[in-house]
């Protein structure tokens, strides 16, 4: 099975109410205990690679341990570039075989990022590629984010239904709340349903995106700090109003903190627990394992996509 777009597996998430898992990837062991996931719980998969993730890995590499990765599972998989910042980065994954991409123009003004997202969609699907772009800015990015400010960061539903309307877009990455990272709420987790059922109203069959969604399972952050971690005050999205989204058109979840931080929980344990060891294979081969299990239970219990093939 080659690589495949998202076009057909947005369209079943939307009709039963499910969320595709997108996860961050950035080397073996994390590519393995996804798709090793994927494939016990039959479900389809999106593989994202950052900026960052180019960078640490080398994109060559990461293309390969993809295609690796398809041809050990045979499952559905999109490879798909996670916050492309411009035009060149799009165009170098489109160019290297990636079936999706995401322009992030988020911080832009609206005309900018109409502008860019535009040229973007205009090159992708002359080659068969989807776009993924953001309208909004996800909160609690930069540090001077206000309360009063909070609202003008969200995504306006009318401009969304005119964004996707004037560029061509295929998916929408909205901001109702959540944010990146380890530290989202500082008091009890909100996410603003009402817009998101407005925007999906306003955009109805379209296929929406979170971002920002780990729940930062306390079992792994506890794990994390017990052996010798210091993330105290983490935060995540409750899945339940994950579970939730996915009935107001969110077809994609994105997720890269759990994985970092159930990784991170197994190793620290295990070079712990096991201080005469070193041989590589033995902690990272528990990463991996501990990436395959917060996977399985995502599919499973929060996105909703088992036996979806
Ligand atoms: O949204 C960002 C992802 O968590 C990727 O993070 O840029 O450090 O690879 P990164
Ligand atoms: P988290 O930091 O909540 O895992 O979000 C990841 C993400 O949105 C990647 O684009
Ligand atoms: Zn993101």
């Amino acid at each position: 099975m080659p690589l495949v777009t998202s076009t057909e597996l947005f369209k079943k998430a939307y009709d039963g109410k499910y969320a595709i898992g997108a996860f961050n990837v950035n080397n073996m062991e994390i590519i393995q205990g996804i798709v090793d996931a994927a494939k016990e719980e039959k479900s389809p998969i999106i593989l994202q690679v950052s900026a960052g993730a180019r960078k640490y890995a080398k994109p060559a590499y990461l293309k390969k341990l993809v295609e690796a990765a398809i041809m050990d599972t045979d499952l559905p998989i999109v490879l798909h570039l996670d916050h492309g910042e411009d035009f060149e980065i799009c165009k170098q994954c489109i160019d290297d075989g990636f079936t999706s991409v995401m322009i992030d123009a988020s911080h832009h003004s609206f005309e900018e990022n109409i502008e860019l997202t535009k040229k973007v969609v205009d090159y992708a699907h002359n080659k068969g590629v989807v776009v993924e772009a953001e309208l909004g800015r996800l909160a609690g990015i930069e540090d001077d984010v206000n309360v009063s400010a909070k609202d003008a960061t969200f995504t306006d539903p009318d401009q969304a239904v005119e964004f996707v309307e004037r560029t061509g877009v295929d998916s929408l990455a909205i901001a109702i709340g959540t944010s990146h990272g380890a530290y989202k709420f500082k008091g009890d987790p909100n996410l603003d349903f009402q817009r998101l059922e407005k925007i999906s109203m306003l955009l109805d069959g379209y296929p929406l995106v979170l971002h920002g969604a780990s729940t930062v399972l306390p079992e792994y952050v506890e794990l994390c700090n017990k052996y010798g971690g210091n993330i105290p005050g983490a935060q995540g999205v409750p899945e339940d109003m994950l579970r939730r989204a996915a009935q107001f058109g969110v077809c994609k979840i994105n997720i890269d903190t759990d994985l970092r931080l159930a990784m991170t929980a197994a190793i620290r344990k295990s070079l712990t627990e096991d201080p005469g060891n070193f041989d590589p294979r033995k902690y990272l081969g528990l990463g991996r394992t501990a990436i395959k299990e917060m996977v399985l239970h995502k599919i499973a219990n929060v996105l909703g996509s088992s036996n979806s093939l």
